[in-house]
Parts: structure tokens; C-alpha cells; sequence
């Protein structure tokens, strides 16, 4: 009575079709094998448009889960790598198990691809459980992510995001950005660098009905800068309120701009960020930067702080020539960054920004552009995470609130003004390759 009794080895001629694989093989056999009790995996499991086999869980650390695919035993296992590949990329899932029975594969996520890490019989599997088990067994990935929580908690990152042409999507990308970390449960600061202090508008800060009653001209980026033995950030930082998430927000101000010129004579004032960063290191583990539309002190201030360069770009020709602008500026601010001891801006890439979602154009003119500024630029072009040109991200910051005879401003992140937004999934996978990029997973 083979294979009736649990205990029995796995023999891959009781599978007929892919349910008995999943039954006799993954069920029954290598999620107990591996240490992975019932409540540690799903079946059937639904993410986006995607429909998993098996997947297990691990507190929402993706590097420390396993995506498993069951197929029919009639099935050719290479004919079904690509879509494991999908599903873990898109996913950024480290470990993915493909079987349909009589093999079994195991593939490992490493830098933007998936790499076989181990095959074997269906016949025979409790031999190589132990091996198995080393690569993808429960103790093994539930030790990993508790090394990843410590490093998370540890290493705050800092993110700039720059262009110097305007009205590129700097600020929209910083504050949906912040929005999708936040949802990844990750502890964020904004600094709005820029006079114009759009992110602060768009973060909700700027809901006061006339100047009288302007609450932020007295405690503004300005001040941490211009007064550092005054004020800390803890003391300039504010609630933001465009989110259901808790986000902090260093907030800017119109009469910033007035400022620059006092601000220049100040020696300090290039490393002041830098050095009241490091006081809230413990407290956040992305901070981001949004910069104006120039190469001016606070651009330079911004490029100065930074760990990490986000370039937003419509790709659109004078958005593309101010790149030599970009790179220049990169490389001044990276010579003076070698002489305070900072290791050079590490540049994330050139995220496109209001594309056309047009197919034609998507499939023709899209393609050529990215791949010209690749060559001409040598940045790479983040061409997975492209934002499209949508309504609901330019009506989610013009949301109005009405108090009594007063419409307020209320300004919504685009996760809590339409989370059925494609924009969301957009900022969602921005998010995730940004995250992988810098190391957090
Ligand atoms: N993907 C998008 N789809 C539709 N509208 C967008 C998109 N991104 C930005 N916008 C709109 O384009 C305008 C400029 O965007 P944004 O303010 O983000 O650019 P910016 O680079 O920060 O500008 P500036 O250089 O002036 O600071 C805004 O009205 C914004 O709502
Ligand atoms: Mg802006």
C-alpha cells in the first residue's frame, strides 16, 4: 500500500496530475520536510494579477520566502522557468522551487536574475532533504531574516531625488515614493530642499488659510541649517498628513529662497544636513530628498547628504541635454564630498517619469529614447519602473477638504487618494527595486 501511508517514501508514479503533485509531493512531503508547519504557507496564493502555487510566509520578508510551482507530470520543468522568473522578480522573492514530480528545482534570486542552485529526482527526495533543506528549509531563511532586521534597523538610507530641469516629477515621485516605503513598513523622513516647498504642500503641511497663520516660517529647513546649535530636526520635523502612515516631514518654505545668499557665506552650512542626519540614524530607515529645479546651494546641500541619487526624467530632449548638467554637478559635488571623507554619490538610475502610457509609443519611441540616454549618459535607465503619465497622480495632491466655509487643502498620496491607481503598482515596484538596490534585502 504504497503511498497511502504518509510515512512511505515519494514515489512520482502515484502523481497524475499537477493537484497530486502539490498533495503528495509539496503537502505531504518537502513543506514538513523542511520545517514549514501549516500556518507558515498559503496555497493558491493571489499577489496582483499573479496566482502562486505555494508561498511561504515570513513576517512580509520577502528575502526569506519561498515561491513554489507545482506542475503536471507530464510537463517540461524549462518551459515554466520563465514565469517562476517573473514572479520572483516582480515579487522580489529570493527562492523559488519548481517541480512536477519526477524533478525538482531550486532557483535563487541574485542581481536582477534567477540562477539554478540545485535539481534532483522526485524519486529518492528524502535522501536530499538535508541539502535542500540548507538552501530553503524554514531555520535556514527564518535565521537570515533576522539578520536582514537587525542590518534594516541599523543603516538609515538617504535618497535624493534630482534633476535639474523642473517640473520633471521630482516631487511627485518623492512623496509617493515615501508613501510606498512607508506601506513596506519602513520608517520614513522627507526634507523638502526646495523654495518652492511643494512637498510640503503635497505633504499636507500647507492647510492654513491665509500668512497670519502660517505655523511653519518660524521652524523650516532654513533653520536647521542656518541656527544648527538651536535646532535639531526632532524640533523642525512635522506629521505629515497625505498619508495613513506615519511619515516626518522636514518642511520648506517660500522664503527660503531668500536665504541662500547668508546661507553661502556660511561654511557649515554644506555639512549641516550630514551631520544632523547622523543624530536620527536610530530613528528612520529612509530619508528622502526632494531638490530644486537647479543647481543652486540647496541642490548642492542635497547632493552633499546623500547616500543614493534618483534622477526623475521624461526622457524628453531638454530633459535629456540637462543629464550633462547633472553629471557635472555630480562630479564637482563628488570631488568636494572625497575631501570631507564621503564615498561618492551612488546614482540609482534615471526613473522615467510621465511617460505617455500610448502603445505606440510605449513600444516604438519609449524604447529608442531609453536606450539612447543609456548610451549617450551611461546611467543606467530604471526601465521596470517606469511611471506613466496618469490623471489620478496630479488630482491626488489637488484634493480639497471643506471645514466649515473653508475649503483646505488635503492632498493625498496616491496609495490613500485611488489604491486601484496603476500608479500604485507603479510606485509599489519603484519601491521594490529601490529597496533591493540599497541593499535592505
Ligand atoms: N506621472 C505623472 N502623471 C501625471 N501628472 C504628473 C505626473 N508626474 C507629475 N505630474 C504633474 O506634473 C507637474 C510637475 O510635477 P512635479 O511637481 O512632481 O515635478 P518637479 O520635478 O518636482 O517640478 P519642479 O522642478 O518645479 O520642482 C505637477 O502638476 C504634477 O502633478
Ligand atoms: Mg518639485
Amino acid at each position: 500500500m504504497q503511498n497511502h501511508d504518509s510515512k512511505a517514501p515519494f514515489d512520482p508514479r502515484f502523481c497524475r496530475n499537477e493537484r497530486e503533485v502539490e498533495s503528495k509531493l509539496i503537502v505531504s512531503c518537502l513543506l514538513p520536510a523542511l520545517g514549514y508547519e501549516i500556518n507558515m504557507w498559503h496555497q493558491e496564493k493571489n499577489w496582483r494579477h499573479f496566482r502562486l502555487d505555494f508561498l511561504t510566509t515570513a513576517n512580509g520578508q520577502t528575502n526569506s520566502q519561498v515561491i513554489i510551482e507545482a506542475k503536471h507530470p507530464d510537463e517540461e520543468l524549462d518551459n515554466h522557468v520563465p514565469q517562476l522568473e517573473n514572479y520572483m522578480l516582480k515579487m522580489q522573492v529570493d527562492y523559488g522551487l519548481l517541480t512536477n514530480g519526477r524533478e525538482v528545482r531550486i532557483y535563487q534570486r541574485q542581481t536582477g536574475q534567477i540562477h539554478l542552485k540545485f535539481e534532483c529526482f522526485g524519486y529518492g527526495i528524502e535522501g536530499k532533504i538535508a541539502e535542500i533543506k540548507a538552501l530553503i528549509g524554514k531555520d535556514k531563511l527564518f535565521a537570515a531574516q533576522s539578520q536582514h532586521i537587525i542590518q534594516d534597523n541599523t543603516t538609515m538610507k538617504i535618497i535624493a531625488v534630482y534633476h535639474n530641469k523642473g517640473g520633471v516629477g521630482k516631487t511627485t515621485t518623492t512623496v509617493n515614493l515615501a508613501a510606498a516605503f512607508a506601506n513596506r513598513g519602513k520608517r520614513v523622513l522627507i526634507i523638502d530642499l526646495d523654495s518652492q516647498a511643494n512637498t510640503t504642500f503635497a505633504t499636507g503641511l500647507i492647510n492654513f488659510g491665509d500668512e497670519e497663520k502660517d505655523d511653519l516660517k518660524d521652524h523650516y529647513i532654513y533653520h536647521l541649517l542656518r541656527h544648527s546649535e538651536r535646532f535639531s530636526i526632532p524640533e523642525v520635523v512635522r506629521k505629515s498628513r497625505f498619508s495613513t502612515h506615519d511619515i516626518d516631514v522636514i518642511p520648506s518654505h517660500i522664503l527660503l529662497m531668500q536665504h541662500e545668499n547668508e546661507l553661502n557665506q556660511l561654511d557649515y552650512s554644506r555639512m549641516i544636513l550630514v551631520q544632523k542626519l547622523q543624530a536620527v540614524k536610530d530613528k528612520y530607515d529612509i530619508v528622502l530628498i526632494d531638490t530644486p529645479p537647479s543647481l543652486n546651494l540647496y541642490a548642492r546641500i542635497a547632493l552633499i547628504t546623500t547616500d543614493y541619487l534618483l534622477i526623475p526624467s521624461d526622457l524628453k530632449p531638454f530633459a535629456n541635454e540637462g543629464l550633462e548638467n547633472v553629471k557635472a554637478f555630480v562630479s564637482e559635488i563628488n570631488g568636494f564630498r572625497k575631501m570631507v571623507q564621503r564615498q561618492p554619490i551612488e546614482i540609482l538610475g534615471i526613473l522615467p517619469t510621465k511617460i505617455s502610457s500610448n502603445n505606440k509609443f510605449k513600444e516604438g519611441t519609449l524604447v529608442n529614447r531609453m536606450k539612447n540616454v543609456e548610451e549617450r549618459y551611461q546611467i543606467e535607465v530604471l526601465k521596470d519602473c517606469i511611471i506613466f503619465e496618469r490623471e489620478d497622480l496630479a488630482k491626488c495632491i489637488e484634493q480639497t477638504l471643506q471645514v466649515g466655509e473653508l475649503e483646505m487643502n488635503d492632498p493625498r498620496s496616491i496609495f490613500d487618494y485611488k489604491s486601484s491607481s496603476k500608479a500604485v503598482e507603479e510606485f509599489e515596484q519603484l519601491a521594490a527595486v529601490i529597496h533591493q538596490k540599497i541593499g535592505f534585502a
